[in-house]
């Protein structure tokens, strides 16, 4: 049995929005203002992401799954098609991919980075393969140049989902720019949020205007009711752009206070490093700190991670198992007969992974407290 939350010590959440005055200001400015939709500051904030991403446009939309969403179905992607993917990664990735009836073909990761193994893509193509959707998972660039070097070989459209990944980078290029288009979301434990929300990123003019239209009830322009194909409502609010903008003047700041807090982990976990392993980031990459991840050794088992996030959450600090494997989510199992064992790296990562408390404002009092448990948890659990 658990000890419970030890008095004077305040519950530690998984993740925090950081959130001052200046989103506050400029939330207000909105509210006293008469625009509340499609107003100056979504102007500011797609110029603005435009130019943090190093693209030449920027779509703002209601969710990261809305810019993934618009990007496949603006992508010459039908119905059959097949679009390779990693399976550990949010369910959004793949998901984004059967609202278009495209088939994702899940494809193992690389236990190094948890990217997806791009050394085992080449092997997947078949003859209905049409793109690769790869993901920047917790923050960590995927492989992008041989990404890139692949999809032009094959001819394969090439997208970003780079939801969690804003701010990261890889050979002096933002991610952003990489493949036909990148999608980013802004849920509350984003490394930006905008409450809830989301953006495409493209060079591609012909790609943004679809996507333009397709947020916007599949309008010619975004005045007239003239509807020329089939859109969605997937707008973001002025009130939302407000917070984004604040969020994205402050990025750099809020960059760094999570890269320090993951170093602060480094340090506070070095004497656990041979049971507490970490995702490496990618050689040439500069990493965007999204979650901080640790996973136990191969002998542990789901049940051990699960125990321990139980502990974690009996002393009031927020975790919890991430991510689990998409192909074996129960919706993916029945739908497309995935069992155990088809994809043995991220099943072995994701049965053992747990994600710890992160955010900009996490003290090093909390990350030491967070320490101290795993310490005094972990040597009983591995044993048992
Ligand atoms: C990798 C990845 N893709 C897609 C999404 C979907 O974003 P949203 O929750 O904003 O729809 C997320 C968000 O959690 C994500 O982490």
């Amino acid at each position: 049995m658990s000890d419970p939350v030890p008095p004077n010590s305040d519950p530690i959440p998984l993740s925090q929005p950081d959130i001052s005055d200046l989103e506050r200001t400029y939330v207000s400015d909105v509210l006293y203002s008469t625009r509340l939709s499609f107003g100056p500051f979504l102007e500011r904030f797609e110029s603005q992401m435009a130019e943090r991403c190093g693209t030449e446009h920027a779509i703002a939309v209601s969710s990261g799954t809305a810019a993934l969403h618009c990007i496949v179905r603006a992508l010459p992607l039908s119905a059959g098609d097949e679009v390779l993917t990693t399976p550990y990664s949010f369910v959004a990735s793949s998901n984004a991919l059967l609202f278009e009836n495209v088939d994702p073909v899940f494809v193992d990761i690389d236990p190094a980075t948890y990217n997806v193994d791009v050394g085992k893509l080449e092997q997947a193509i078949t003859s209905r393969t049409r793109g690769i959707l790869a993901v920047d998972v917790f923050g960590t660039p995927a492989n992008w140049p041989a990404l890139t070097d692949l999809a032009e070989k094959h001819d394969l459209v090439l997208i970003d989902d780079a939801c969690e990944a804003l701010g990261a980078g890889i050979q002096d290029r933002p991610i952003g720019t990489w493949g036909d288009a990148a999608s980013f979301g802004f849920y509350p434990n984003k490394q930006i949020t905008t409450g809830e929300g989301g953006c495409i990123t493209t060079n591609d003019a012909d790609l943004a205007d679809l996507c333009r239209s397709l947020r916007n009830q599949g309008r010619a322009t975004s005045t007239r009711m003239e509807h020329v194909r089939l859109g969605f409502n997937y707008r973001m609010s002025e009130m939302q752009a407000a917070v984004g903008c604040a969020q994205l003047e402050r990025l750099d700041d809020l960059l760094e206070r999570r890269s320090n807090a993951a170093e602060a982990y480094h340090e506070a976990l070095a004497s656990l490093s041979d049971v507490l392993h970490r995702p490496e980031a990618a050689p040439a990459g500069t990493r965007s700190w999204f979650v901080y991840v640790v996973r136990l050794p191969d002998d542990a088992s789901s049940g051990d991670r699960d125990r321990l996030v139980q502990r974690l959450n009996d002393r009031g600090i927020g975790s919890a198992p991430y991510f689990p494997s998409i192909h074996l989510q129960p919706f993916y199992r029945e739908q497309f007969g995935y069992e155990t064992g088809r994809l043995p790296v991220t099943e072995r990562v994701a049965e053992r992974t747990l994600a710890l408390p992160f955010f900009a404002g996490i003290t090093h009092e909390q990350i030491d407290r967070v320490a101290n448990v795993l310490s005094n948890e972990l040597p009983d659990l591995l044993r048992d």
